[in-house]
């Protein structure tokens, strides 16, 4: 991939893709961590006088226009961090867009509206992809949150714009977690969340290459249940139970260790906080659900979690956005924050946690692809970092 460096940016227009998919509360940005994380580049980027035209997703709008995943509020949040005035643009293509990109001056900044306002993002279709492309004459992604869509504003513009690279931030995720591809041993991987789905590829390759997998959140009733045991209420896929007992036969095959929930905090439901009561593996009672790891999991985990050399972790340990049931995912936090291994955390929910823990600079890295950061670890690669090789 080139950099962004290498690139004579002044007086031009830049295309760059960010992921500013982040959460929204009340019409508020309630996480500006993506967005402080792209900073650098466009700071950069407009100190080399390029004209820059930021575009990205939000949510999952269907292909249309929806006011609820409105970019809008985030180029609020975004001049406010940037500390410069950041032009709102109400579409992402077409001549509102043209005209706009048009009227830019040297090191002015913009912001488009959301790209899945169209069709044509999600199915990377050629003609939004070249009225996006017509936007520009550079091309630089940032946005590594969003590089395993193969999505037109990921690897549909980059092919028509000779001119491309990856942003800073893109840089620092590909170099920081490629060190996970060759990690320093014992190398341990901690999953959470609540699917299972979706990580499958993920789960069958760090099974062979984690030297230990410790396994929280929901991810684990599918485990629970894969070795027989009740898992009464709890969030359960059952077809991804065959997957659970795959990767306990690769494990035990690979001579691996795979280190369950010794115990879980169950509850009626995530609200059910008086309930709350801690309870064996096997003991997870027919009309409770398993809402956290209990005290003897993070005990199980600290001890093993101590001699390893680098630590890899996606997903919550429970539902962490309700207390009590957000001391494994807290705790656990704070132990890797300790640990003098190579940290690196992915992921939306556990980023999060991190911040709210205080421990994000702790860290050796917090990736800001969750889902990204998974199918990097499982192909050493993405589409949109082979968008920009091409
Ligand atoms: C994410 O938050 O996972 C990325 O921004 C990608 O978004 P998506 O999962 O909606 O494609
Ligand atoms: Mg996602």
């Amino acid at each position: 991939m080139k950099s962004m460096r290498e690139l004579p940016l002044a007086g031009r227009r830049l295309f760059l893709r960010v992921d500013f998919n982040v959460p929204i509360a009340e019409g508020r940005v309630s996480d500006t961590t993506r967005i402080r994380e792209t900073l650098p580049t466009v700071r950069a980027a407009a100190e080399a006088g390029a004209r820059v035209l930021c575009a990205s997703h939000l949510g999952k709008p269907k292909g249309k226009p929806d006011p609820k995943y409105s970019l809008a509020p985030v180029a609020v949040a975004f001049a406010q961090l940037l500390g410069r005035p950041v032009r709102f643009v109400d579409d992402c293509a077409g001549p509102e867009a043209e005209r706009a990109a048009r009227s830019l001056q040297d090191g002015e900044v913009l912001l488009l509206e959301n790209l899945r306002f169209h069709a044509g993002e999600e199915k990377n279709d050629p003609e939004f992809a070249a009225a996006l492309a017509a936007l520009c004459e550079v091309y630089v992604d940032d946005a590594f949150g969003a590089a395993h869509r193969a999505h037109a504003s990921v690897v549909g513009v980059p092919r028509l714009v000779s001119e491309k690279a990856a942003g800073l931030l893109m840089e620092k995720e590909v170099r920081e977690l490629s060190r996970l591809l060759e990690p320093e041993r014992p190398f341990a991987a901690i999953l959470g969340g609540a699917k299972i789905s979706g990580k499958i590829e993920t789960l069958r390759v760090l099974a062979r290459s984690a030297d230990v997998l410790l396994v929280g959140g929901g991810m684990a009733n599918h485990f629970v249940k894969a070795l027989g045991l009740p898992v009464g209420r709890s969030l359960l896929d059952a077809e991804s139970v065959p997957l659970a007992r795959e990767i306990l036969e690769l494990c035990k095959k690979e001579g691996k260790t795979l280190a369950l929930p010794s115990d879980f905090v169950v509850g009626k439901s995530p609200q059910d906080a008086e309930g709350a009561r801690t309870v064996g593996i096997s003991k997870i009672p027919d009309d409770a659900m398993a809402l956290d790891v209990g005290p003897k999991t993070l005990e199980q985990f600290e001890r093993l979690l101590d001699p390893v050399r680098t630590i890899f972790w996606n997903g919550p340990m429970g539902v962490f956005e309700h207390p009590p049931f957000d001391r494994g995912t807290r705790t656990l936090a704070m132990l890797l924050a300790d640990s003098d291994a190579v940290t690196v955390v992915g992921g939306g929910e556990s980023v999060a946690a991190v911040v709210q823990a205080g421990v994000a600079d702790r860290f050796t890295h917090v990736s800001t692809g969750g889902g990204a950061s998974l199918e990097f670890l499982a192909e050493g690669t993405l589409p949109g970092i082979e968008a920009l090789e091409g």
